[in-house]
């Protein structure tokens, strides 16, 4: 299997196929979505409490990692809302003129879903700010000193954003949401039940410990779940008896080389740099992707997040170190002497090694 399928596998991005795949999975009810008990409370009472006023609900802006349902709650909202959807995308929206149509076709009630809004194009947020806000577009008829603009004024409508990262937002696109869940990685036994549910639908026979293991080793993301269970069934189908038992998830994600920890090639290829060739670290970001034939931004954003949140490693001033857990992990011991690792070995190049 090449590295880029495994890389795949833990990632917590989707593309086209597997999206279609995830259709069939997707809770239609919030009483179907499984954990994230925080967002979900605060969801139903704002929804609740715009049913029983008989009007829509305030905006909604959905941040948080990709894979933990964003844009499952942004289609829920709308059916719990008895609403119609409509979608969209920060990327998709180009130009003012964009939005503009998008907007002016919006009917009351409805639910316009705007996925990656931290990708909008400046001119469309802006019209955004005022049609959110004031339910209202400024058209622009006519160029240069004829050009007029006649104001529109909008149905009242519901927008839903969600974006991977809320801090890209500016703050007043921000304010004009009246509620902003913020979602965050699941615990692994929610997992468990999302993993369940899946099965069901999928009509897989799961053993519950067969769920347990594939839910360790998720990543806390329910997309990723979702996607070794499908292998596992793969594994049980070809290989075992059809039944996904533990057995089963453990040597299906033997094969494609998840760890017991969600840890896959390339994770354990930067810890295994980080404390063989660098000592434990610390080194630089540059150095270790060299180290393992990456690109650092792919370091950085596809290995490092996760290592980070589950302690392997951490970020200091100086560069990337490995903590206890990650020589643990590697079944590797740390340098005898605390405090003295790579510092006496970390030359100028950031490399390890002495300048020639
Ligand atoms: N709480 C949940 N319960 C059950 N299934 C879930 C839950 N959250 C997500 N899923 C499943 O995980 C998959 C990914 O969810 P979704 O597409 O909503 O993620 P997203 O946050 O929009 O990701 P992205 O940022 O990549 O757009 C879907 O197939 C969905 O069925
Ligand atoms: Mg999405």
């Amino acid at each position: 299997m090449t590295a880029v399928d495994e890389e795949a596998l833990t990632s917590a991005e989707a593309d086209e196929l597997e999206r279609a795949a995830e259709a069939a999975l997707r809770p239609k009810r919030l009483e179907e979505f499984v954990g994230q008990r925080v967002v979900r409370e605060q969801l139903a009472l704002v929804l609740q409490a715009a049913r029983s006023r008989g009007a829509c609900a305030d905006h909604v802006l959905l941040a948080g990692p990709p894979g933990l349902g964003k844009t499952t709650l942004a289609m829920i909202i709308a059916s719990e809302m008895h609403a119609s959807l409509r979608l969209t995308s920060g990327p998709a929206i180009t130009h003012a003129g964009d939005l503009a149509a998008i907007l002016s076709s919006v009917q009351e009630g409805d639910v316009l879903f705007i996925d990656e809004i931290h990708r909008l194009a400046r001119p469309a947020e802006e019209m955004l700010y005022l049609a959110m806000e004031d339910f209202r577009v400024d058209v622009v008829v006519g160029k240069g000193a004829g050009a007029t603009s006649i104001p529109l004024s909008l149905p009242r409508f519901t927008v839903v954003g969600a974006t991977t990262r809320a801090g890209l937002l500016p703050a007043p696109l921000r304010d004009r949401f009246g509620f902003t869940g913020h979602m965050d990685f699941y615990e692994a036994a929610d997992l468990e039940r999302v993993i369940a549910r899946s099965a069901r639908l999928l009509d897989i026979s799961l053993d519950p410990a067969a769920g347990r293991e594939i839910a360790r080793r998720s990543r806390g993301t329910p997309r990723i779940a979702n996607r070794l269970l499908r292998r596992v069934r793969d594994w049980a189908q070809v290989r075992g008896n059809g039944a996904a038992d533990e057995a089963a998830a453990r040597a299906a994600l033997e094969v494609f080389e998840v760890d017991p920890r969600g840890l896959d090639r390339l994770d354990r290829s930067v810890l295994h740099t980080l404390c063989v060739r660098f000592g434990g670290g610390p080194v630089g970001l540059t150095s270790i992707a060299m180290a393992v034939g990456e690109e650092p931004e792919t370091v950085e954003t596809v290995a490092e997040p996760y290592l980070l949140r589950e302690g392997f490693l951490v970020r200091t001033p100086r560069g990337r170190a490995a903590t206890a857990l990650a020589w643990d992990h590697l079944g590797l011991r740390p340098p005898s002497a605390p405090g003295t690792q790579a510092q006496g070995t970390l030359f100028v190049d950031g490399s390890g090694a002495p300048p020639a």
